[in-house]
C-alpha cells in the first residue's frame, strides 16, 4: 500500500537567536529562542513510503540530491520510521518558492515540512508540540516553523519537552521583513558545524547566561507590540550571536561588507525616527524588520545601498499545514 502526504511550511527569522547546543545529536539548545514565521516564502514537500525502494530518494527543486544532504534527511526519516512504526523507505520531493542558494535559511522550512508530511504519510496524527519536537531533531530552528506566527522555543528540561509554541498568531502584528540578498565571497560554514564549536568562544557562556532576560524582553515586546523594545533587544541579541561566531575556533565571519553597510544604515534610519532594525542568521543576508506601514519608505532607502542583489518581502506567516 502506498502511503503519501504533502505539507507546506515557512522559514522563520529569529529575533532571539539559537546558537550552540547542550546536546548536539538531540539538538537541545544552549538557550531559548524566539522567531517569526516568514509568510509568502515556503517549502512544499511530498513524502511517499514505497515497497520498491532500497533507500530514501530525495529530490529538491526537480534535482535528485545525494551525499551529505540525503544522509541528513535519511537520518531524520529513521526517527519517523521508529516512531510510526514504518519500515519502508520513502520518496521525498521538495520545492522552495524562494531562490535556492540565495542564503535564506532553508533548513527550518525544509525539516518542518518534512516532519509534517513524513509523520502524516506514516499514518501518525501528531499533536503540534510532538510535531515541533520531531522537526527539532532534523534542524533546531525547524521546531519554530511548526506553530503559527511568533514562536518561542523554550530551553526545556530535555528531549521530551524541547519544542516551540506560538506566543502570538501571524495576525497579531503587521510587521514586514525586507530580506536583502547579499552574495557571499566564500561558501558559508553551515549552522550545524557552527553550533558544535560555539563553546570555543569565550563569549558564549555570557551570551547564554543573559539570554533569559532578552527572551522575556522580546516576548513582552511582541505581546505589547512595542516595536522600539523589539528592535533594541533583537539587534543586540543578533550582534551578540555574531560576536560569538567571530570568536569561535575556527572563526565564522558571516557579515560581508554590504551586510555591515546595511546594519549601520538601518541604525541611522532608526535614530532619525524611522522604526526598523536589522538581524542576520548564519549568512550575509540582512533581514530588515519594520512595521508594515513604513515598509515602502524602508525599502526605498535599502535600494540606494550598493551590493544588494534583490529584496524579498515577507509578512508574519502561519503554521505548517498539510496540503
Ligand atoms: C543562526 O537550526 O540551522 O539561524 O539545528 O544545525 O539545523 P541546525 O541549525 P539551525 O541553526 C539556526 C541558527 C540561526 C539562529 C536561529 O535561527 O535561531
Amino acid at each position: 500500500m502506498i502511503k503519501s502526504a504533502s505539507a507546506i511550511a515557512h522559514p522563520n527569522i529569529a529575533f532571539i537567536k539559537y546558537w550552540g547546543n547542550r546536546d548536539d545529536s538531540l539538538r537541545l539548545p544552549a538557550n531559548g529562542s524566539i522567531s517569526m514565521n516568514l509568510g509568502g516564502l515556503f517549502t512544499k514537500t511530498r513524502v511517499t513510503f514505497r515497497d520498491d525502494l532500497r533507500a530514501d530518494v530525495l529530490t529538491i527543486g526537480g534535482k535528485e540530491v545525494t551525499g551529505a544532504a540525503l544522509d541528513r534527511v535519511s537520518a531524520f526519516m529513521d526517527h519517523v520510521r521508529l516512531l510510526a512504526p514504518e519500515a519502508r523507505y520513502a520518496e521525498i520531493v521538495s520545492e522552495n518558492n524562494f531562490p535556492m542558494g540565495a542564503g535564506i535559511a532553508s533548513s527550518a522550512a525544509a525539516f518542518s515540512a518534512l516532519a509534517l508530511a513524513a509523520s502524516a504519510a506514516a499514518g501518525m496524527n501528531l499533536k503540534e508540540n510532538e510535531l515541533s519536537r520531531l522537526a527539532r531533531l532534523g534542524s533546531g530552528s525547524a521546531c519554530r516553523s511548526i506553530p503559527d506566527g511568533f514562536c518561542e522555543w523554550a530551553y526545556g528540561s530535555g528531549d521530551e519537552d524541547s519544542w516551540a509554541v506560538s506566543i502570538a498568531p501571524a495576525s497579531h502584528w503587521a510587521l514586514t521583513d525586507l530580506i536583502a540578498l547579499i552574495s557571499a565571497e566564500h561558501k558559508k560554514t553551515g549552522s550545524s558545524a557552527g553550533h558544535t564549536a560555539a563553546l570555543t568562544s569565550p563569549f558564549q557562556p555570557e551570551r547564554v547566561r543573559t539570554a533569559p532576560e532578552r527572551i522575556k524582553k522580546c516576548r513582552d515586546a511582541i505581546l505589547n507590540k512595542d516595536f522600539a523594545t523589539l528592535a533594541e533587544v533583537s539587534e543586540s541579541d543578533m550582534i551578540m550571536m555574531h560576536s560569538v561566531m567571530m570568536t569561535q575556533k575556527p572563526p565564522l565571519f558571516y557579515w560581508e561588507p554590504t551586510s555591515i553597510r546595511l546594519i549601520k544604515a538601518v541604525r541611522d534610519w532608526r535614530e532619525e525616527g524611522l522604526p526598523c532594525f536589522a538581524t542576520l542568521d548564519a549568512g550575509p543576508n540582512v533581514h530588515v524588520i519594520c512595521p508594515s506601514e513604513v515598509m515602502d519608505e524602508v525599502q526605498q532607502k535599502m535600494k540606494k545601498i550598493s551590493g544588494i542583489s534583490d529584496i524579498l518581502v515577507s509578512a508574519p506567516g502561519g503554521k505548517a499545514h498539510l496540503v
